[in-house]
């Protein structure tokens, strides 16, 4: 059902931003200035998301969750309490980016469903946004060709 999905992505897109957030704070290595910029830039993005996201659930009919004990029984995307290493953290969101994108087209298809282009056109910008930073993840990690 597309309010509980939304509920779903709020708690979701919260656990990711606040993670991207801590590893913008605690990355270390060779690589700092590069990854530092990276992670800021996808928990700004994450962040930018849960105003909508909130307030679609109110247009909904229902309320929004907004305390970090909801966020946590909601949430699919596990917290990290570690300070991983900088490629562990590349790893670690590369797999959350995932599972939020397929989160993403997932309530796209339920606001399809129940007529709420709205939403899907936010769903469908927000998978644009995961997808690019989906990208720059994967191509971080990789090795070089040389
Ligand atoms: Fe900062």
């Amino acid at each position: 059902m597309l309010t509980d999905e939304l509920k779903t992505l709020l708690a979701s897109n919260f656990a990711y931003s606040i993670k991207a957030q801590m590893f913008h704070w605690n990355v270390e290595g060779p690589d700092f200035v590069q990854l530092h910029e990276l992670f800021r830039a996808i928990y700004e993005f994450a962040y930018a998301g849960h105003d909508k996201i909130g307030e679609f659930i109110r247009t909904q009919g229902d309320y929004a969750p907004g305390s970090l004990e909801r966020f946590q029984e909601l949430s699919q995307i596990l917290g990290q309490t570690k300070i991983p290493r900088a490629r562990l953290m590349l790893e670690e969101l590369v797999n959350d980016t995932e599972t939020l994108k397929s989160m993403v087209m997932s309530v796209f298809r339920a606001a399809q469903q129940e007529g709420r282009e709205d939403i899907a056109n936010y769903m469908a910008e927000r998978q644009d946004g995961l997808g690019k930073y989906y990208w720059q993840l994967k191509s971080t990690l990789k090795d070089s060709r040389a």
